[in-house]
């Protein structure tokens, strides 16, 4: 019997929400949302479904978080979008109340043993946030980025070359805005590097569009920002703890001792390879990054590393 509750009933929640329980990926799912009624509702909508895509997994919807005690993994998308005459920095403190909130509210029902993971925007800093307020081991909580990132770069790959996605394996890791780190170097077709098919340029051209995906979303939706990939990469790492799969991909992990020193971001959340499995966070990779894919990392930290700072001196963390 698995238990899995997801915190903010949006966009992102619910189509995660449709997606497990079409997997069968918990028995038990929950929406948590501020909004009573919208998250009861798209649960029930989920439900009526079931007979017709026959799952038998139930979907509740609740603002209540005694009913998502005890939960295995919690996944939290909670938050507000940035509107139109909101600074990112407006964002930041706006999202920074929200995630404290929900932490606290978790650290009365989590068992010691959950895993949570993050969404929220600006996800290296909400996972920072996440990391220092929860009462759990700092390898159960993780952020969610890496993997859509790399999702998003293999996809340009297949569209360019024509070639199946099923063949692609694409990299990215940093953190998880402008400067994030795609590694051509660490990404492949059937094997064979990206050169073998691509143009250097094309490359390059493909390595941009993908550091720009989000907002390639946002401005082609006109309002709200991408789901459903976001939503497919919350359930390749919900199906990599839940069955512990031990496999690797891309999180925002909070990095200390040894993988710190490599990655040069002590006490930082930034998106690295991990192992995941039934731990959660069970193994940082430490990659050999060469001198112009260190250049890239080291600016992608630094942005982080900024916007941490920027929280630090109004609130204390
Ligand atoms: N507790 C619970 N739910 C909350 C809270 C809170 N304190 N604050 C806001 N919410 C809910 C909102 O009511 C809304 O239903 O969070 C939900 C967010 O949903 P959407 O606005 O549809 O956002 P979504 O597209 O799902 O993205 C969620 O993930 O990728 C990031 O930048 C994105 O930060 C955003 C988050």
């Amino acid at each position: 019997m698995k238990k899995v509750s997801i915190i903010g009933a949006g966009n992102i929640g619910s189509t995660l929400a449709l997606i497990m329980a079409m997997k069968e990926l918990a028995n038990e799912i929950y929406l948590l949302d501020i909004h009573e009624g919208p998250a009861k509702g798209k649960a029930l909508d989920i439900m009526e479904s079931s007979p017709i895509l026959k799952f038998g997994a139930k979907v509740y919807g609740t603002a209540s978080y005694e009913d998502i005690k005890n939960s295995d993994l919690y996944i939290v998308t909670a938050g507000f979008p940035r509107k139109p005459g909101m600074t990112r920095e407006d964002l930041l403190f706006k999202n920074y109340e929200v995630i404290k909130s929900v932490c606290e509210n978790l650290n009365k029902v989590l068992k010691k043993d959950s895993k949570v993971i993050i969404v929220t925007n600006p996800l290296d800093i909400m996972t920072y946030v996440a990391v220092k307020t929860l009462n759990l081991p700092k390898n159960q909580v993780m952020g969610m980025a890496g993997v859509l990132d790399s999702a998003r770069f293999a996809y340009f790959i297949s569209e360019k070359t024509g070639i199946s996605v099923e063949n692609i394996k694409a990299s990215v890791i940093g953190g998880h805005g402008d400067d994030m780190v795609p590694l051509v170097r660490y990404s492949t077709i059937a094997g064979l590097p990206l050169n073998f098919f691509l143009k250097d340029e094309e490359i390059e051209e493909l390595v941009e569009r993908t550091r720009k995906g989000g907002t390639e979303i946002v401005n082609l939706l006109g309002t709200g920002s991408a789901y459903f990939a976001p939503a497919a990469s919350i359930f390749e790492m919900s199906t990599a703890i839940l069955q512990n799969k031990r496999k690797v991909m891309p999180c925002s992990v909070y990095l200390e001792g040894e993988a710190g020193k490599h990655y040069e971001a002590e006490g930082l959340c930034v998106g690295v390879p991990v192992i995941l499995g039934k731990d959660g966070v069970e193994e940082v990779i430490l990659l050999d990054l060469n001198d112009e894919e260190r250049k890239m990392w080291r600016k992608s930290v630094e942005s982080v590393r900024k916007v941490v700072e920027t929280l630090k001196s109004k609130v204390n963390l």
